[in-house]
């Protein structure tokens, strides 16, 4: 029987609990199909900082990258200054596995209400591709008073490249900050290619960049030129580039319009969880950090809403969602199709529904249907 190793960071807030849920169903569908998931668990989050001062280790990085995958629950807590557990747990994972693909589906399902009137299940399907290790992402900025600089961040090493500024800042304004954003040409190209050979995969016909070039001109102005550049390579695929505002705005006026949609690391992060809000909400929507060739990880795209931690009452489906995209990226595909599926049929149902959805169930009720629905299915 293949056996997976599949590493666990539960995190904070509600995360722990909606991992429960993600586990029980990929551990029923595992036995299903016949193959088996050895969790492997990290303490990795808030708490484990709080105690440790430990973020993210080079030796958990190193075990880590003998797994499978990585199965995320969430991280943020109000203990803790924004931005340490970001940047230390999340960013540093994205980037030490070179995750350069966020795959983002905004899909509305059948059974669950969108708030877009007279918006049905076949007008809401896009697959949001964000680029996940460039970008305003990485880092890279300062302050300045006068000419005295202060706490400068103005490297990045990379595996695919290694970036340094140098830079002088004079001025006479009160004080500054300033925050670098940074695009590469091959770091461009890679999630294009991979946003295309979705799209041809699929049989999509059309694939729309995202940007703001009338403003960005030299970052964005960039993204647009390399984005050109492999749109040659798939002449079948129709392409077009819209403004960051302005697919805001036809995200909630004409979302039957787009198929793949290809956006910068911080845009994408706007615009799915607008994606999220379309497709019913964010207690419905995953997202996988995705390197092709080697360790992926997956987790829902909400946070760790530490208001409900503990309670029980929140809703698991993203997070189940993510583990079934993590069954595809292993390769259990069928394994996958029927998570999915069994999501769809307790959505359809309505019965069991968790108060996001206007209902009264609880979690791991939601999370028991989606089990039942997969034990009963018909093989
Ligand atoms: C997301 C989150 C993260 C991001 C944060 C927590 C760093 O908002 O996954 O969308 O901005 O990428
Ligand atoms: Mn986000």
């Amino acid at each position: 029987m293949t056996c997976y190793k599949i590493a666990v960071i539960r995190g904070d807030g509600i995360g722990p609990e909606i991992m429960q849920e993600g586990l029980k169903v990929l551990d029923a569908v595992s036995e299903r199909e016949s193959f088996e998931l050895d969790w492997i668990e990290y303490p990795h989050g808030a708490e484990h900082y709080l105690q440790t001062g430990e973020l993210m280790g080079e030796d958990t990085l190193k075990e880590l990258d003998r797994c499978a995958a990585i199965y995320f629950g969430s991280i943020g807590d109000p203990r803790v200054e924004p931005g340490v557990l970001e940047q230390g747990i999340l960013l540093a994972l994205r980037f030490y596995f070179d995750q350069y693909v966020n795959l983002r589906p905004v899909k509305l399902l059948e059974g669950v209400q969108t708030p877009l009137a007279g918006k049905r299940p076949e007008d809401i399907d896009i697959s949001v591709v964000r680029e996940n290790t460039e970008d305003f992402y990485i880092g890279i900025g300062g302050r300045a008073k006068g000419n005295v600089k202060k706490s400068e961040k103005l490297e990045i090493v990379r595996n695919l490249y290694q970036i340094k500024f140098d830079l002088d800042v004079e001025t006479d304004a009160d004080e500054l900050a300033y925050q670098i954003g940074v695009v590469t040409r091959e770091g461009c190209e890679r999630v294009m290619r991979f946003a295309f050979e979705l799209a041809r995969a699929n049989g999509k016909t059309k694939v729309t960049s995202v940007d703001k070039a009338n403003v960005l001109t030299h970052s964005y102005g960039f993204w647009r030129e390399v984005f050109n550049g492999v749109a040659k390579d798939y002449p079948e695929i129709e392409t077009e580039f819209n403004f960051v505002d302005a697919i805001c705005m036809w995200f909630v006026k004409n979302p039957e319009w787009y198929q793949v949609v290809v956006a910068p690391n911080m845009f994408g992060d706007i615009i799915t969880d607008l994606g999220a809000m379309i497709q019913g909400g964010l207690g419905l929507a995953p997202g996988g950090n995705i390197n092709p060739e080697g360790v992926s990880m997956f987790e829902p795209i909400h946070g760790s809403a530490p208001k409900y931690k503990g309670k029980g009452i929140s809703n698991p489906i993203a997070t189940i969602w993510a583990g079934a995209m993590l069954l595809e990226n292993i390769g259990e595909k069928q394994a996958s199709e029927s998570v999915l599926r069994a999501i769809e049929s307790v959505l359809k149902a309505g019965k069991v529904r968790t108060y996001d959805l206007g209902g009264t169930s609880k979690m791991s009720e939601v999370g028991d249907a989606i089990v039942n629905t997969i034990n009963s299915e018909s093989i």
